[in-house]
């Protein structure tokens, strides 16, 4: 079906995403019958029923009706097209599935196509519609199956974001080559990442060509997003390797309340929070790269770390021990050289043994005033992936984070932290990854990677 974008339910004729303020055409009509334009809002009924009309056109009579009470509230709804993709700034969501796909193609027709479809389904999913709409999930055609795996029908949109970027191996292959004719578009920023002293890095967890981040606050739109991406790219990319998050670990606005990860301390403290823009536009967006790189402008780089935690050691130190590690009391949050959670540390202050803050916590190691003011935008998920066949729970964090440039604000906290870090004898880094996110769908009839691929 990869042939012919515009086959694909979802995708306009140009195999775009649906074009925002489109007018709504007559099959469109039968949208309104069930129901769903009470549940959009403003400009973005024309972005959906631009790409629902095309959808309608395969066997509407018998519609999969979503139930009544299905219908998402606006609330539950975050916009998918803007300057900048959603999920980056967007209020950390509890739940996370992220995957990574090797693109099987060689292509670049079909990785075009690939971008525009992923693009139409990323609309339908964040307004909570099924793929292809409200026919996606079920249609009268007996004979293929249904364009949406169904299994989110009845639920609200859940704050799902879907979030795109690119591998440096979207570019050149392990020997430099030029896979789709985009070298001269790498930036330079996308580097391979080096081996940090303590990685135990698995393969088969690690790298991949494309990674999509979906975020919701609902486990099984999180999911469902990953599975219907992973089935609209066969044939042209295949899942690399996937995780699920239950729990965020981050807040990434100043309404949010501070989150706890797995070793029990509230993390997102001191992140960078979506309200100081300022400070987003410094250490998060990129900008002012000109020439072949330009079309990254707007965009961020992502770095995902698989960080398994040892549960099983951490549990068995004292809380004096746990606290020295991090640097910050684990009932408040607050830094140990006093105050309260949101209090500045003051790595200067002294007690009767030495600094208050060990000079080797996590705190201390990674706070900007030790990397020239570098910050990152942490996104991270808990995650627990069963056990290890010892009795040990496989869990841990995995760690996101968003950065202007990973050659300054990622790699050198990543190396100061694993070499010294207290916390190192805690944790195991077994996956890894970075890609360049592209810049969001600003204008209609565009898709995702459009000024890379086109531009
Ligand atoms: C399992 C691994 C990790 C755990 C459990 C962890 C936990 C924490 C905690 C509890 C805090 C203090 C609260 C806060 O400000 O958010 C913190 C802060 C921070 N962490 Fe981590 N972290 C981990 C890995 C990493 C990694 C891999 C990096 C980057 C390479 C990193 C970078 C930071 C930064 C930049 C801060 C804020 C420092 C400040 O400005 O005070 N963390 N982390």
């Amino acid at each position: 079906m990869h042939d012919d974008a515009a086959h694909l339910p979802g995708v306009a004729d140009d195999g775009a995403v649906p074009q925002e303020g489109a007018a709504p055409s007559a099959r469109a009509a039968r949208v309104s019958r069930r129901g769903l334009l009470g549940t959009l809002g403003g400009g973005a009924v024309g972005a959906v029923l631009g790409g629902a009309a095309v959808a309608l056109g395969r066997g509407s009579a018998a519609a999969f009706e979503p139930a009544a009470s299905s219908a998402a509230p606006a609330t539950a709804i975050v916009e998918f097209m803007g300057e900048h993709q959603a999920g980056i700034v967007t209020p950390a969501q509890d739940r996370m599935h992220v995957a990574a796909f090797d693109v099987t193609t060689t292509s670049l027709d079909d990785l075009v196509s690939l971008m525009k479809d992923w693009s139409s389904a990323i609309g339908f999913l964040s307004r909570g519609l099924p793929v292809g709409g409200s026919a996606g999930a079920g249609g009268d055609d007996l004979l293929s199956p249904p364009e949406d795996t169904g299994e989110a029908v009845g639920l609200t949109a859940g704050n799902l974001t879907v979030t795109v970027g690119f591998g440096r191996s979207l570019f050149v292959d392990a020997e430099g080559k030029d896979r789709f004719g985009l070298k001269s578009k790498l930036p330079e920023a996308l580097i391979d990442l080096p081996h940090f002293p303590g990685d135990q890095l698995e393969e088969a967890r690690s790298g991949g060509d494309i990674v999509v981040q979906a975020c919701a606050d609902d486990p099984q739109v999180a999911v469902h997003a990953i599975r219907n991406l992973s089935r609209i790219g066969f044939g042209r990319a295949s899942v690399r390797w996937s995780q699920i998050g239950f729990g965020r670990t981050a807040s990434t606005s100043k309404a949010q309340a501070t989150p706890r990860n797995l070793f029990g301390f509230k993390d997102g403290t001191a992140n960078v929070k979506a309200e100081d823009a300022s400070v987003v536009d410094e250490h998060v967006w990129i900008s002012g790269l000109e020439g072949e790189s330009a079309w990254a402008n707007g965009g961020s780089f992502m770095v995902t770390r698989r960080i398994r935690m040892t549960i099983e050691t951490w549990d068995r130190q004292n809380l004096g021990e746990q606290q020295l590690v991090v640097g910050r009391a684990k009932a408040s949050g607050a830094p140990l050289s006093g105050g309260e959670e949101f209090t500045e540390p003051d790595f200067a202050k002294k007690g009767a043994d030495g600094p208050l803050i060990d000079v080797n916590s996590h705190v201390a190691l990674s706070h900007p005033s030790r990397h020239s003011g570098a910050q990152m935008l942490r996104r991270g998920y808990n995650y627990t992936d069963g056990t290890d066949g010892l009795g040990r729970l496989d869990a841990g964090l995995f760690f996101i984070a968003f950065v202007v440039d990973p050659r300054t604000h990622y790699v050198p906290i990543q190396n100061l932290i694993s070499k010294q870090d207290l916390m190192q004898e805690y944790v195991r880094h077994t996956g890894s990854g970075l890609f360049i996110v592209p810049p969001g769908i600003n204008m209609a009839g565009s898709y995702l990677g459009k000024s890379l691929l086109e531009g």
